[in-house]
């Protein structure tokens, strides 16, 4: 692809400690069949065709997660550029975008936890881009039964039928996502549609898939561990 084009650009938000996961390693460097989570976010975007990719990650760890994402081959006009991360995950996104190269005029937001994200996932969100849809995020439906606790005690049923929950990598126009954090107020909102939401601008919607669940807890390293010894993906 020639420099000057319009391009897919991608950022990962790799900025996080991984309280909830244990260990000495930040989530992003914590290796899945023998590939850490960041190398194979990047890959995933890549694979689904984003070429111009911003990692944000842990200040402490910038020279480690630069060795894990060089192994990722890019095609010719590609890069993946690290950037230190922020203090939340919208701080983090935030960063990146302002290293995001000037051609870029869609941007897929992916979180490195969802690793395992496939290709095909990638590639339904930035279809619904080039559609004519400012911002996209897939949803899968809440399968178990939601209650509201206060103090241990439960207060309600919701009714699950319209629920959802979302996944990355999220889509947006650039320009949309860049007005949606230039005017954020909270600076802890946990997915940018939020912001972009909070804009009134239309969130549209895609079918996510199991394959793209968040790496948070222990267990999800056993899961993605099981998965890929089943259907292994090269990075
Ligand atoms: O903590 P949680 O799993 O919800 O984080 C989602 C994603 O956001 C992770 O990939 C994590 O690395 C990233 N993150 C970040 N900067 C932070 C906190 C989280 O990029 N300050």
């Amino acid at each position: 692809m020639a420099g000057s084009h319009a391009s897919v650009g991608g950022i990962v938000a790799a900025g996080g400690v991984g309280e909830r996961l244990g260990g000495e390693l930040p989530k992003a460097l914590r290796e899945v069949g023998g590939a850490s989570l960041v190398t194979r976010a990047v890959r995933a975007l890549l694979d689904g065709g984003v070429t111009d990719i911003v990692v944000a990650a842990p200040g402490a760890h910038l020279d480690a997660v630069r060795a894990a994402v060089r192994p990722v081959a890019f095609p010719a006009g590609g890069s993946v550029t690290v950037v230190e991360g922020g203090v939340t995950r919208q701080d983090s996104v935030r960063c990146a975008l302002q290293a995001l190269g000037p051609r870029v005029e869609f941007v897929l937001v992916h979180d490195a936890a969802r690793a395992l994200a496939p290709a095909g996932l990638v590639e339904d969100v930035i279809a619904a881009l080039t559609g004519g849809a400012d911002a996209v995020v897939p949803v899968v439906p809440v399968t178990d039964t939601v209650k509201e606790v206060d103090g241990g005690l439960v207060g309600r049923t919701v009714d699950r039928s319209r629920l959802y929950a979302v996944q990355t990598p999220q889509g947006f126009r650039r320009q949309v996502l860049a007005a949606a954090h230039a005017a954020a107020a909270s600076s802890d909102v946990t997915d940018d549609a939020g912001l972009v939401e909070a804009l009134g601008v239309a969130v549209h919607t895609v079918p996510g898939l199991p394959e793209a669940f968040k790496v948070t807890r222990p267990i999800d390293l056993v899961l993605a561990n099981a998965l890929l010894a089943a259907t292994p993906v090269d990075v």
